[in-house]
């Protein structure tokens, strides 16, 4: 990968992708949101769930109103059926691969044993089955997300359509008890030929090389797999979203003009209490919780925005970056107004990780398509933690474009960025990294034996090897 993003930098300045015009040409509002389906739980037995899942190609519309295309989804459907579950709950989903290739599902976000984790160790082969089965800890409520892990293939995979996301409740949710209603937000984003197939690009081609260097994007944004629906809301409504960037690199800026967003969760679930910001850099894989409110008095408008978001080596910045796109469309309703109960000013306790006692302090620097100089290789311990230990990691990219780092099995709390003290705690399971940047993070080892890996979540830097194994033994 180092040597094709060198032998770009040259090229690059006179030879940009193609702009995208379809970015340029959101189309007209139109369908209503639709969310994913939820996965049917066979389980008659409370507090255990049981499902089935199946990776496999399907032809389907994967661009409203376009042609049908190959895909590969999970159950028929991209982005693959929600798996809504609550803290305690025992899950099995019954996993089969129906894939011409080696596939995994991991659980991104998700504390669990390490022959559960779905990483590239434990690849599930072409027509064969894997039984993921774990228990959800208390304190864990919140949105997450599941997408195959594959030994160098996972761009490939999710550009295909292998993702989907995974909410867990609390009994006590606050802001359900307060009655604000919720919607799941998949955003993704892919690339398309002109004949509707998703289109790679070819081996040695210019597209390769800058989709290595800045992990695959796409033109067509979509959420939910829809592109620009409308979101209804009657009058005074305001309305809890749970949105997952799922895309294999887009990060988004998100902000809805005339308001200012509710922040009132990120990763690992909810924070102590809301807060107010005019906007949310949402980096890939990661999540966040807000609250939006319906735009004004009925048959307004409004929109939820991606502001540009200068991720790029200067190099290498598509067409367009420093453009706006449209998410999705927000209108009121002719219908009754709502009286919205109150916002909660508290929503749940996080508690601080103990930093008194730490094992281990660690450096993870990461460059292009490296951490600490190295590839990964799949035999080697990058890295050996105790068991019961708590450990403070300083990620410091030196290179001059982001990349959001992601740590396996267990979340973390980001201390502090570039020295500057984290204003509140929350769990976190990625944090973006932006170029020339430190994050310091705390995390405990309290369960679970094995090999877990951290990455960069660029999907492209992740199959080209910038992820490491850390052995907690
Ligand atoms: Cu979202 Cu290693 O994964
Ligand atoms: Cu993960
Ligand atoms: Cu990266």
């Amino acid at each position: 990968m180092r040597r094709l993003a060198l032998c770009l930098l040259g090229a690059v300045t006179l030879v940009m992708p193609p702009a995208h015009p379809a970015a340029a040409q959101v189309p007209a509002p139109a369908d209503t949101l639709r969310e994913p389906p939820v996965l049917p739980d066979r389980s008659s037995v409370p507090g255990v769930v049981d499902v089935d899942l199946t990776a496999a190609p399907a032809r389907l519309r994967l661009v409203p109103g376009g042609p049908r295309v190959e895909a590969w989804a999970y159950n028929g459907s991209v982005p693959g059926p929600t798996l809504d579950v609550h803290e305690g709950d025992s899950v099995i989903v019954h996993f089969h691969n129906a894939l011409p290739e080696p596939t995994t599902v991991h659980w991104h976000g998700l504390h669990l044993a390490i022959d559960m984790d779905g990483s590239p160790l434990r690849l599930v082969a072409p027509g064969a089955s894997y039984d993921y089965v774990f228990r959800i800890p208390p304190g864990e409520a919140g949105t997450y997300w599941y997408h195959p892990h594959p030994d160098r293939r996972t761009t490939h995979q999710v550009a295909m359509g292998l993702f989907g996301a995974m909410i867990i409740r609390a009994r006590n949710d606050p802001l359900a008890e307060a009655g604000i209603p919720e919607k799941l937000l998949v955003l993704s984003d892919d690339r398309f030929a002109p004949d509707g197939s998703v289109s790679f690009p070819e081996p040695g081609s210019i597209q390769e090389g800058i989709d290595l260097e800045n992990g695959r994007e796409g033109p067509v944004l979509f959420v939910n797999g829809q592109v620009n629906p409308t979101v209804p809301l009657r009058r005074g409504q305001v309305e809890r979203w749970r949105i997952v960037d799922a895309s294999a690199a887009r990060v988004y800026r998100l902000a809805v003009p005339g308001q200012p967003l509710v922040h009132v969760g990120s990763d690992g679930g909810l924070f102590d209490r809301p807060v107010e910001v005019p906007e949310i850099v949402l980096a890939n894989s990661g999540r966040v919780e807000v609250l939006v409110r319906a735009p004004g008095p009925p048959g307004s408008r409004s929109v939820l925005e991606d502001l540009p978001y200068d991720r790029y080596m200067p190099q290498t910045r598509p067409a367009g970056w420093n453009g706006t796109r449209t998410l999705l469309t927000l209108e009121t309703t002719h219908g009754p107004a709502v009286t919205s109960a109150p916002i909660p000013a508290e929503l749940r306790p996080v508690p601080r990780l103990d930093t008194t006692d730490i094992e281990q302090r660690r450096t993870i620097v990461m460059s292009q398509g490296m951490i600490d100089g190295k590839h990964m290789d799949l035999g080697r311990v990058d890295i050996r933690s105790r068991l019961g230990t708590t450990e403070i990691w300083s990620v410091q990219n030196v290179v001059g474009m982001d990349h959001p780092f992601h740590l396996h099995g267990f979340r973390f709390q980001v201390l502090d960025r570039d020295g500057v003290p984290e204003p509140f705690p929350s769990w976190k399971d990625t944090v973006n990294v932006p170029k020339h940047s430190s994050v310091r993070i705390v995390v405990r080892f309290d369960d679970f034996p094995g090999k877990w890996m951290y990455h960069c979540h660029i999907l492209d830097h992740e199959d080209e090897g910038m992820m490491g194994i850390l052995q907690v033994y």
